[in-house]
């Protein structure tokens, strides 16, 4: 069995469901809007924040879920392919899940808009049900999502980066909502309880491993269906290339400062420095840290007692590393 299945098979019935919710939850009565609303559904992702928050859920309360829990994954699904759809505006990226990006076959006017409504229908979804608690935890990420974006940019400006402004960024623009997940899918069933923080925590250890790992992907060949070989482009520093410019002789400093400053869109020159990055052991050290970030994660995990849930969650933190897409 694929290892995909066998996380999926303890909330399987409850994915199949969310489907359906997550899909209606979309609708609206504008053609155009409905017309791209469909084009997302049919070309879903990974849905791995639905299922934390389901196996969250259901390790925290021996299994049970409820209504709360299936709006708060949809709620998180929506506000994530809304941050997709604005996020590759942001990077002027063309391609998402395989497929053009809203923005390649929409122009970006639309792709805003789309976004804030799929951040809004998100937003009503949680209100209209008042589940004003649920809409907290969903609110703060959305915040720090956007601050953590911010951020990003601010740094690509002036590539002053350090390794701890990094793991600030990722942990702002990534790791809260996988942190809003698994704490939501546990305030769902355990309104109040220690497990809302406890999960939070699992869910940041585990976010900052996913990212990581798509920062290590934009250094790769693999096809992964979105495009790779951009972050240099958008002069965007990840951890592979901040910790070779630590260590780098001041004049290869000095090239790679200027290779990413002046030649980011000269083809030769950024496969320059992504050689310069592999041969450095730039990969190497961010895969390191990201087994770091699995390990707590995994720690943190044990102190739940056995359970199908617990092990779910224990493949799908593996998942998060060694996933090929
Ligand atoms: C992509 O997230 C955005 C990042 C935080 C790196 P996913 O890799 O979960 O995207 P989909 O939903 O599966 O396409
Ligand atoms: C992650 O940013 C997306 C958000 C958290 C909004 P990236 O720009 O690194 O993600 P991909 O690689 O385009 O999915
Ligand atoms: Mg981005
Ligand atoms: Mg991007």
């Amino acid at each position: 069995m694929k290892v995909t299945s066998k996380i999926k098979l303890p909330v399987e019935r409850e994915m199949e469901l969310f489907e359906k919710k997550f899909t209606q939850s979309m609708s609206s009565n504008v053609p155009l809007l409905n017309r791209i609303t469909h084009f997302i559904v049919n070309r879903k992702g990974k849905q791995m924040r639905p299922m934390f928050v389901f196996l969250a859920a259901k390790l925290c309360a021996e299994g049970s879920v409820n209504e709360r829990t299936y709006r708060g994954a949809s709620v998180i699904e929506l506000i994530h392919t809304a941050t997709l759809v604005h996020d590759d505006v942001v990077d002027d990226s063309n391609r998402r899940r395989g497929f053009f990006s809203i923005n390649a076959l929409w122009k970006n006017k639309i792709a805003v808009l789309v976004g804030d409504y799929l951040l809004s229908k998100g937003l009503l979804l949680s209100i209209d049900n008042d589940d004003f608690d649920l809409l907290r935890i969903i609110s703060v990420a959305v915040r720090e999502m956007s601050e953590g974006e911010l951020l990003q940019i601010e740094k690509a400006r002036k590539l002053d980066i350090t390794e701890d402004v990094y793991y600030e960024i990722i942990r702002q623009k990534t790791a809260t909502l996988i942190a809003a997940c698994c704490s939501l899918g546990a305030a769902s069933v355990r309104p109040a309880s220690e497990d809302v923080e406890k999960m939070r925590r699992f869910g940041e250890l585990i976010g900052m491993a996913f990212q990581i790992k798509d920062d290590l992907f934009d250094y790769g060949e693999e096809k992964i269906g979105k495009p790779t070989g951009i972050d240099i482009k958008e002069q965007k520093m990840t951890l592979p290339l901040i910790h070779v410019l630590n260590k780098a002789s001041k004049e290869d400093k000095a090239w790679l400062i200027n290779s990413i400053k002046n030649h980011n869109k000269d083809r030769k020159r950024v496969r320059q420095v992504i050689d310069y990055v592999k041969k450095h052991g730039g990969l190497d050290y961010a895969t390191a840290q990201m087994k770091d970030f699995q390990l707590q994660a995994l720690e943190l995990l044990r102190t739940y007692p056995e359970s199908e849930y617990r092990q779910s969650l224990e493949l799908m933190v593996n998942y998060v590393i060694e996933r090929k897409k």
